[in-house]
């Protein structure tokens, strides 16, 4: 699929014609990664952030946010709740902590290998190439780092960067040349995108080969200067896209259908605009993965990237029982294993 051809999708008003693109992304989905959904247990390691992005709750300037760090024992104790949902995969996830230093993680790392065989995800921002180096030679298996836009100048607005800073599409070479599974993604519909960027963000994810990639509804969070419209965008009439839920599926769809081997999340951001179904339309509309929480609950409203995140009240073990019959009521299956990318397509 070409440029001209995807932005017209994204621009498409005939449902008719958008349900034969949501038809065809769920038979790529089908062809290529089969109907297994394979389950990540999400850790949300910490809240501190060094970092002042625009858009995001966590971001250091906001005094209003209680921190916390869990201890290796707590992460331990979620990969343990992982393996009892039947997991195959633990996804640590942290603001840019440098309280979280490479061989504090590097052991826990570790120790989770060690005691569970999980495949280990990583999502802790932009960090040394020695702090990767050493976390993969502990064991890390995959990392994710969204590069969230492909408009130099967008990206600049919404990262204030401190000197010297690495340029995240850099830095997710640098990961596949370690030897990480890469993952990277977008919001859909932040202030300043247009239906332009967003279309070279697609092409983008083809171009990275990525493994895994996550796009999920930008949500305005009160505490951030982009939720308080502080920001000014020169986008004329029409030129934004929209944070839209249908949007989303656009995004998905088409996503899968440009990278049709990739690992694609129905993400939680998605969940949160609509509670009801909006995992099961990811799921869909070209999506393959699911990240349920299994952060200790009395964490969970403090990792607030925006408000009203989905499941910040339920245990892991009743978001498990809850996915898993939301997944067989589409007709779909529970993968097992650690689930990592697959280069073939799947025998018919
Ligand atoms: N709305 C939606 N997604 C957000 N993220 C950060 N802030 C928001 C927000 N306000 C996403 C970013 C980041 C990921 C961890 O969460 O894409 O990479
Ligand atoms: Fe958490 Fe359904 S997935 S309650």
């Amino acid at each position: 699929m070409h440029y001209d051809e995807i932005i017209s999708w994204l621009r498409e008003t005939d449902s008719g014609r958008l349900d034969a693109l949501y038809a065809k992304a769920d038979e790529t989905r089908s062809r290529f990664v089969g109907d297994e959904v394979h389950l990540r247990g999400l850790i949300e390691v910490s809240n501190y952030c060094c970092r002042s992005c625009a858009y995001c709750g966590l971001r250091g300037g906001n005094r209003d946010l209680q921190r916390y760090r869990l201890t290796p024992e707590e992460i331990l104790e979620a990969a343990r709740a992982a393996v009892s949902n039947g997991y195959g995969t633990v996804v640590m996830q942290a603001g840019e902590d440098h309280g979280i230093t490479a061989g504090w993680l590097a052991d826990v790392i570790h120790r989770i290998k060690k005691e569970t065989g999980l495949a280990v995800t990583l999502s802790m921002g932009e960090r040394a190439e020695s702090d990767l180096a050493e976390w993969r030679h502990a064991g890390a298996d995959r990392y994710l780092l969204r590069f969230e836009t492909t408009d130099p100048e967008l990206y600049r607005k919404i990262h204030p960067a401190p000197p010297g800073a690495p340029s995240r599409i850099a830095l997710l070479q640098k990961l596949r040349q370690m030897g990480y599974e890469t993952g990277s993604g977008v919001m859909i519909g932040i202030p300043g995108q247009s239906y332009e960027t967003l279309t070279r963000d697609i092409l983008a994810f083809r171009e990275l080969d990525l493994d895994m990639i996550g796009v999920g509804p930008y949500i305005p969070h009160p505490a951030t200067p982009l939720g308080r419209g502080l920001l000014h965008s020169d986008l004329r009439e029409g030129e934004q896209a929209p944070a839209t839920e249908d949007m989303c599926y656009r995004v998905l769809a088409l996503t899968r259908i440009v990278c049709p081997q990739a690992n694609i999340p129905a993400t939680t951001a998605l969940a949160t605009i609509n509670g009801r179904s909006g995992r099961e339309l990811g799921l869909q509309r070209g999506a393959n993965v699911i990240m349920p929480n299994v952060t200790p609950l009395e964490y969970r409203r403090l990792y607030e990237i925006y408000p009203g995140k989905a499941c910040i009240t339920e245990s892991p073990q009743h978001c498990g029982t809850c996915i898993r019959s939301r997944i067989h009521a589409i007709g779909r299956t529970v993968g097992t294993g650690p689930g990592g990318r697959v280069r073939e397509a799947v025998p018919a």
